[in-house]
């Protein structure tokens, strides 16, 4: 909870009922109430969108409230930090623009001189920012395929002051013990990232693995309704709390006081989301399994996962989160076919939404990795990236079923197909009937 904020959400001297949340509360109550305090003058229970970029003083340097000028804070970026905090199970949480700017700000905290050790299968953009951004200020970040086995021979002493981990990795569902890497990092004072984007807080908290500061792409599940680019970072130190507050401000890359309202709202439900999302991508990745036409799942929730013991150590009741990837038979074509062909599933990149999402990784989010070092991780031609959403499961399933048969089966019935056109004469934009387009309809 921010320390400005009461328990029961107001500020300064202004007093509402005493209501939830608190510590006590559990995930559901504290997603609907954390940082949702009545408005103190209207009663609304819903808070208003706060758009002055400056706030009244009564005198010199006397704000009448809590607020002076926007960027610094405003009232709906507060509230849902707050909500993020508790949800994260930390004492404070920052928003910004997005997921990226969390990382680089994180990144621009330490001095000139660091050395940062990471996973190597992060999101292409952590890829970037370490590779492209961070040297340019003195930086230097190594990466390791195998964090838990490498992490102390990988530290150089006096110099290594950050651990990156993303778990679940994108797009190969890969997981990390935090534990074990936290406690190696701890015994020479270094800080431990978890990127918790692909679970949301719901489904996983890493803080209460050892993890420091944990950062999402808020972009995808906390706001869930991929309508809003966000990001933000949650963690208990208050000398981090003072540093990432000033560079917070100081770089400027915040959120709008609209975005972080709206981001709220979708907040209110991620536990629901999750749960759901979760549910179906188990149905899917359980389907997926028992096919012909699969050569490999990769979802944490099944037994058969190298790190399914990391998951039920980690996730919430065993959940495996909402996203899952497989390798199709057939190759790039049948890659390709498969998301070309779905009826619910949108081609699309990002994930995290309520509506269900597919991709190609190696010709889309992760085009720009070389061939070889994607190949490496387990980044195929043939790997499809599935987002499942709220949809009913038992469509999900079928929707999925229907386009393994078009993108496996059907071409080698019908022989060759025309390049450009699918198996069943559909186009990536939608089916070709009497040379007309018709759109993709669910
Ligand atoms: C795991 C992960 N982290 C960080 C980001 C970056 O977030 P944003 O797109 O909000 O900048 C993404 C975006 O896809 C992501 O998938």
């Amino acid at each position: 909870m921010s320390p400005s904020a009461t328990t029961n959400g107001t500020k300064g001297s202004i007093e509402t009922p005493p209501r939830a949340p608190s510590p006590v509360h559990n995930f559901g109550t504290l997603a609907v109430h954390a940082g949702s305090p009545h408005d103190p003058s209207t009663g609304a229970v819903i808070e208003a969108i706060s758009l002055s970029t400056t706030f009244a003083q009564t005198g010199v340097g006397k704000p009448i409230g809590a607020y002076e000028y926007t960027r610094s804070s405003n009232p709906n970026r507060e509230n849902f930090e707050t909500a993020v905090a508790a949800l994260e199970k930390a004492k404070y949480a920052l928003a910004f623009a997005s997921g990226s700017a969390s990382t680089a700000v994180i990144l621009q905290s330490l001095a000139a001189g660091s050395h940062v050790i990471s996973v190597s299968d992060v999101y292409g953009g952590t890829h970037r920012y370490f590779t492209q951004v961070a040297t340019a200020h003195g930086v230097q970040v190594t990466f390791t395929p195998s964090i838990e086995l490498d992490v102390a021979s990988q530290i150089r002493p006096n110099e290594t002051k950050l651990i990156w981990i993303e778990t679940p990795s994108n797009p190969t569902l890969k997981l990390v013990d935090i534990r074990a890497v936290a406690t190696v990092a701890h015994q020479h004072g270094i800080m431990v990232v978890v990127d918790n984007t692909f679970l949301s807080p719901y489904i996983q908290n890493p803080l209460d693995h050892g993890a420091d500061i944990v950062v999402h792409s808020v972009t995808k599940y906390i706001n869930g309704h991929s309508d809003v680019l966000m990001g933000a970072c949650a963690f208990n130190s208050p000398e981090l709390k003072q540093r990432l507050t000033f560079l917070q401000n100081a770089i400027g890359a915040v959120p709008s006081a609209f975005d972080s309202w709206l981001a709220h709202r979708g907040l209110k439900t991620l536990h629901l989301r999750a749960r759901e999302a979760s549910h179906n991508a188990h149905l899917i990745a359980t389907t997926l399994s028992t096919s012909p036409h699969v050569l490999l799942v990769n979802y944490p929730g099944l037994p058969s996962h190298p790190h399914h013991a990391i998951h039920l150590k980690q996730h919430r009741n065993g959940m495996g989160g909402g996203m899952l990837s497989f390798r199709i038979n057939g190759g790039k074509e049948a890659a390709e076919r498969f998301c070309q062909t779905t009826q619910i599933f949108v081609l699309a990149e990002s994930l995290g939404g309520v509506e269900s999402l597919c991709e190609v990784p190696s010709s889309m989010t992760h085009a720009g990795i070389p061939k070889e070092a994607r190949e490496k991780v387990g980044v195929w031609d043939d790997l499809v990236r599935l987002s499942c959403g709220v949809e009913d499961g038992e469509d999900l399933k079928r929707d999925v079923l229907q386009a393994l048969e078009r993108a496996v089966v059907w071409p080698k019935v019908n022989g060759m197909i025309k390049s450009g056109e699918h198996a069943n004469g559909e186009t990536a934009n939608g089916a070709v009937k009497d040379g007309k387009l018709v759109n993709r309809a669910v």
